[in-house]
């Protein structure tokens, strides 16, 4: 038997991250009469692992996973998972390193090390440091799309599952910086009713939707519920019936009454939608043709670098692994803490 693919992978056309050179296990060769489905059940029992996978990933990774989730319950699920040895995290780049962060006992792998995220591009641990330090006033409330040394620099670290309860958490009348995503800070201004300063970063993915064609397909279907991931744009946002994290979008097609969505997210959470709801309707939510005749698309180029191929690889060589710096993951943990204890 051939290693097959289950479900078709993604064929993203927007731009890809650049390759990297950071020994990730790829260009490997494979014995093509593997099934890779099996060989990675019983390398997770070999290994004592436990797979993480973000509902982002590719239908395939997501049904490899022992735990599947947002970044909130997976970052929850890495300190769970006391009997594991070994994760192998099936997302992007900071979420394999907060699991680190959490559990420096373990060896956490990342299929590809290059699977990063423009929101934590966006926010350099250096450039925080100096914005808080024109603050001195301020606390730094920081999204866990950061890297550790950015988390480092922040007081709190907030997921969008639980943003709301951390800024609600902190006194009123302290003035909060918010990073980096200004889009989760906006609407965290708004149905917070706070004030707060915001950094100009964005997800690549959620900036995409275009509120001319989500206007066009909501007349098209007048019953739909339109939901949205609040790392989209205000001029999206407020066309939503519903707005939450990835989980709470689940939930609401899980148990909501509509019989039609249109999903403002990622589509990777399709796979685990269909699953839970098979007889709802779901539209994902258009995006703007591309000039240059390139289609638009609702993927995360990032999360899509994993593939079954590599997961097989980096749980068999235990490579690549996340490795940090001891003084530097115990500051990251310091807000990362507070968050949990919430
Ligand atoms: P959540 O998993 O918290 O919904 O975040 C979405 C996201 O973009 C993850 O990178
Ligand atoms: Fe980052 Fe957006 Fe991709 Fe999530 S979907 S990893 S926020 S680029």
């Amino acid at each position: 038997m051939s290693y097959t693919l289950r479900h078709m992978t993604s064929q993203t056309s927007i731009p890809t991250p650049p390759p990297t050179d950071l020994g990730q296990a790829s260009g490997q060769w494979i014995d093509p009469s593997l099934d890779l489905f099996e060989e990675i059940e019983k390398l997770k029992k070999e290994r004592k692992a436990v797979v993480l996978a973000h509902y982002y990933q590719d239908a395939d990774l997501q049904d490899i996973a022992d735990v599947l989730g947002d970044s909130l319950q997976l970052a929850q699920a890495a300190r769970a998972r006391k009997d594991a040895e070994v994760i192998l995290f099936l997302g992007v780049h900071f979420m394999a390193e907060t699991a680190k962060i959490l559990c420096p006992e373990k060896t956490v792998v990342l299929p590809d090390l290059a699977a990063g995220c423009s929101l934590a591009d966006a926010c350099p641990a250096d450039k925080l440091a100096a914005w808080r330090k024109d603050h001195p006033e301020h606390v730094v409330v920081t999204y866990i799309n950061s890297t550790a040394a950015t988390k480092a620099e922040s007081d709190w670290i907030c997921t969008s599952s639980n943003a709301k309860r951390i800024i609600e958490a902190i006194p009123r009348d302290q003035p909060i910086l918010f990073a980096p995503d200004q889009n989760l800070g906006a609407w965290l201004a708004k149905t917070c009713g706070r004030e707060m300063d915001l950094w100009p970063g964005s997800c690549i993915v959620h900036i995409t939707f275009s509120e001319r064609q989500i206007v066009r397909l909501k007349a098209e279907h007048p019953d739909a519920e339109f939901i949205a991931h609040p790392e989209c744009e205000d001029n999206v946002l407020r066309h939503a019936d519903f707005v939450g994290s990835t989980s709470r979008l689940l939930e609401r097609v899980a148990t909501g009454e509509s019989k039609t969505f249109i999903v403002g997210t990622e589509t990777g959470i399709l796979h685990e939608m269909r699953r839970q709801a098979p007889d709802k309707v779901l539209i994902p939510a258009p995006v703007e043709a591309r000039d240059d005749g390139t289609c638009g698309c609702q993927e995360c180029p990032y999360m899509k670098l994993n593939t079954l191929e590599k997961a097989y690889l980096a749980l068999r060589d235990l490579k690549p692994s996340i490795e940090l710096d001891e003084d530097l993951r115990q500051r990251a943990l310091v807000p990362l803490e507070r968050m949990l204890s919430i």
